[in-house]
C-alpha cells in the first residue's frame, strides 16, 4: 500500500506509477459521478446521492480503469464515461436489492427502504438505471447493447434468485447460475469496457471480459461467505441477511450437503426460512464454526486461480500484476 494520501484502492496495486495514474484517474471518476447523479428536482438528487455519499468500494470503475491500462489510450475521455456508466448501474442495483432483501443497512448508512420507503427505492434505482443509459448513449451503439445485455443479465439473476430449482436440478448449479447473472456480468462489463475504451486490441478484450466474468462470481462468493462470518462494523451489511431472507448461498448449500449426523440440527434450521431471531443467531454461529466455511472459501480460491489464467494473453507486467493481485484479493477479502 502507497504512503500517499487519499482512499485506500481497492485493488491492491504494488507499482507506484500505475497506483498515482489509476488513485488520480478515479478522484476524476468520482467527481463525474457527482455531475452525473442529478435531477431538477432536489429530493430526486437527495434520495440518489444517499447512498452514493454512504461510501462503496467503487471497485467496479476501478476494474474499468486498471483494465484500460492494457491498451494504447487509458486516459480516454470514454473510459472514464465507461467508470461511470458501471458504477451507476451498480448503485441502482443496490437500491432494488436492498428492497428485494428487506435490507436496513447498506455502505454503513440506512438503506433507502429504511430510511424513505420502498417506492422512493424502487424509483431512485430505476432514476439511476435511466441516467447510466443516457451516459452509456455516449459510449455508441455498441455499448448501449452490451450494457441492455449486461442489465438483463443481472435482472434474470435478481429474479432467479427468488425462485427455487426444480427437483431434477443442482442446487449449486443454480446457485452459480444466480451469482453469473447478478454480480459476474456487470464486472465482466467493466473489464470489457476498459479494454475497448481503453484501446486494446479484441483479444485482451475477450480475455479481460472472461476474466471478470469469473472474478466477479469469485468476488459475489466472498460476499456471501462474509454474509455469515463477518459483522456489520466490517461489512457495512447486516451479517445474516441471505440467511433470514432464505436465499441458500455457497457455504449454506455446502453445509446442506452433509452427512455428519452431528449437522442435524444446523440441517434442520437451514430447513425453514430464518426470521426467529434466536433461531437465526444459532443457526449463524453453527454455520460460522462448520467446516463448509473453509470449504466455500476454497472454492473461491479455485474461482480466482481461473481467472488469472484468462490473463496469459495479456503482457508481463504491473497491469497484469495487479490484476492478478486483485483476483487473489477478491478471494480472500474481508470487506
Ligand atoms: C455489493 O457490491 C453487491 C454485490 C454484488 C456483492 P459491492 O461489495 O461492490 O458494494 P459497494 O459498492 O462496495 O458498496
Ligand atoms: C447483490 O446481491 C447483487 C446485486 C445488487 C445485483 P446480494 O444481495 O447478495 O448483495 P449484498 O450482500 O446485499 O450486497
Ligand atoms: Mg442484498
Ligand atoms: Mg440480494
Amino acid at each position: 500500500m502507497s504512503s500517499t494520501d487519499g482512499p485506500s484502492l481497492a485493488l491492491p496495486v504494488t507499482d507506484p506509477d500505475l497506483e498515482a495514474r489509476l488513485r488520480a484517474r478515479m478522484d476524476e471518476v468520482e467527481k463525474a459521478l457527482y455531475a452525473h447523479v442529478q435531477s431538477r428536482f432536489p429530493f430526486v438528487t437527495e434520495a440518489a446521492l444517499h447512498l452514493m455519499d454512504a461510501g462503496g468500494k467503487r471497485f467496479r470503475p476501478l476494474l474499468v480503469l486498471l483494465a484500460a491500462e492494457a491498451g494504447d489510450h487509458p486516459d480516454a475521455d470514454e473510459v472514464l464515461t465507461a467508470a461511470c456508466v458501471v458504477e451507476i448501474t451498480h448503485l441502482g442495483s443496490l437500491y432494488h436489492d436492498d428492497v428485494m432483501d428487506e435490507a436496513a443497512l447498506r455502505r454503513g448508512s440506512e438503506s433507502a427502504n429504511a430510511r424513505w420507503d420502498n417506492h422512493v427505492a424502487i424509483l431512485t434505482g430505476d432514476f439511476l438505471f435511466a441516467k447510466s443509459s443516457e451516459l452509456t448513449a455516449l459510449l455508441g451503439p455498441d455499448a448501449v447493447r452490451i450494457q441492455a445485455e449486461t442489465f438483463s443479465r443481472l435482472v434474470e439473476g435478481q429474479i432467479l434468485e427468488t425462485v427455487q430449482p426444480g427437483p431434477d436440478d443442482d442446487p449449486l448449479a443454480h446457485y452459480l447460475e444466480v451469482v453469473a447473472g447478478k454480480t459476474g456480468s456487470l464486472i465482466a462489463t467493466s473489464a470489457r469496457y476498459g479494454a475497448r475504451f481503453g484501446g486494446a486490441s479484441t483479444e485482451v478484450e475477450e480475455a479481460l471480459a472472461a476474466y471478470g466474468e469469473i472474478v466477479g462470481c469469485a468476488f459475489q462468493l466472498s460476499d456471501d461467505i462474509l454474509d455469515i462470518a463477518s459483522d456489520s462494523v466490517e461489512s457495512g451489511k447486516t451479517p445474516g441477511t441471505d440467511l433470514r431472507e432464505g436465499v441458500p448461498t455457497l457455504p449454506v448449500l455446502m453445509a446442506a450437503a452433509s452427512t455428519d449426523p452431528a449437522d442435524a440440527r444446523l440441517l434442520s434450521l437451514l430447513s425453514a426460512p430464518l426470521t426467529d431471531d434466536s433461531l437465526h443467531a444459532e443457526a449463524l454461529s453453527l454455520l460460522r464454526a462448520h467446516p463448509a466455511m473453509d470449504q466455500a472459501r476454497a472454492y473461491v480460491v479455485e474461482r480466482a486461480t481461473e481467472a488469472k489464467a484468462r490473463l496469459s494473453a495479456l503482457p508481463e507486467g504491473p497491469v497484469r500484476a495487479a490484476l492478478e493481485a486483485f483476483a487473489d484479493a477478491v478471494a480472500t477479502r474481508s470487506s
